[in-house]
């Protein structure tokens, strides 16, 4: 039998191997920040490490961004743990948090247990402070889209639908999302957090707002 380190460790590299040529945000490194923040955050708030620590490592394997077939995905990741025998009663509590935070059908799903909050919250402080940023600016770069556009005009109550179809900018995406981000954890030690990296993104946009006027 395996231990529980081990079996994170063979985990780590599964995974690592899988993200390799990932460039929409979600790569390696996405993975390995989630998961540290994540075990910081099960430290603090009592949550069980093994759980926590494996959903975070699997929570992108299967998002609808990245793969093509989620039945797949969900079959590749069971194959997975089945081999490093991980017990089903294990394996139904990391498939509760990775089904109820990485897909579109479990997009406001209530979270039922500490250990999904925790990787939701973790993964949603990864979107915000100064790598929040870095990575807005990452993702629109790719996308095409402008750092920063004035001629669109910033609406924080626009419907997902007309966010789609329409301009957008990295600067218009602190508005769109990054921004709600704070009221959105569940966890106090993940508001805490989030409360210093929704300063930070406020002081970088004001001082970005300074020299786009020129000083
Ligand atoms: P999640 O991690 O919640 O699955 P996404 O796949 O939507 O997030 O986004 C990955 C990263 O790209 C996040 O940091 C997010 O803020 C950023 N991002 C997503 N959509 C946009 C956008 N329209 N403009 C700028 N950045 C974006
Ligand atoms: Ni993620």
């Amino acid at each position: 039998m395996m231990n529980h380190t081990e079996m994170i460790n063979k985990t780590e590299i599964w995974v690592k191997e899988q993200l390799f040529d990932e460039k929409s945000g979600h790569d390696w490194y996405h993975i390995k920040r989630v998961t540290n923040q994540a075990i910081v955050l099960a430290n603090k708030e009592q949550a069980d490490l093994f759980i926590v620590t494996m959903a975070s490592l699997l929570h992108d394997i299967a998002d609808d961004k990245l793969i093509e077939n989620e039945e797949k995905a969900l079959n590749s990741i069971k194959e997975w743990l089945d081999s490093i025998q991980v017990t089903p009663e294990e394996q139904a509590l990391i498939f509760d948090i990775i089904q109820s935070i990485s897909f579109k059908a479990g997009n406001g799903q209530l979270l039922r247990t500490i250990e999904a909050k925790v990787v939701q919250d973790a993964d949603r402080l990864d979107a915000i402070g100064a790598i929040g940023i870095a990575r807005a600016f990452t993702y629109s770069g790719q996308k095409g889209q402008a750092m920063y556009d004035p001629t669109i005009a910033v609406r924080d109550n626009m419907t997902l639908e007309e966010y789609r179809n329409g301009k957008s900018s990295a600067v218009h995406h602190f508005y769109e999302k990054l921004f709600k981000l704070k009221d959105l954890m569940n966890t106090e030690s993940a508001k805490e957090e989030a409360e210093k990296r929704h300063l930070f993104m406020e002081e970088f946009l004001e001082q970005f707002y300074r020299e786009w006027e020129g000083v």
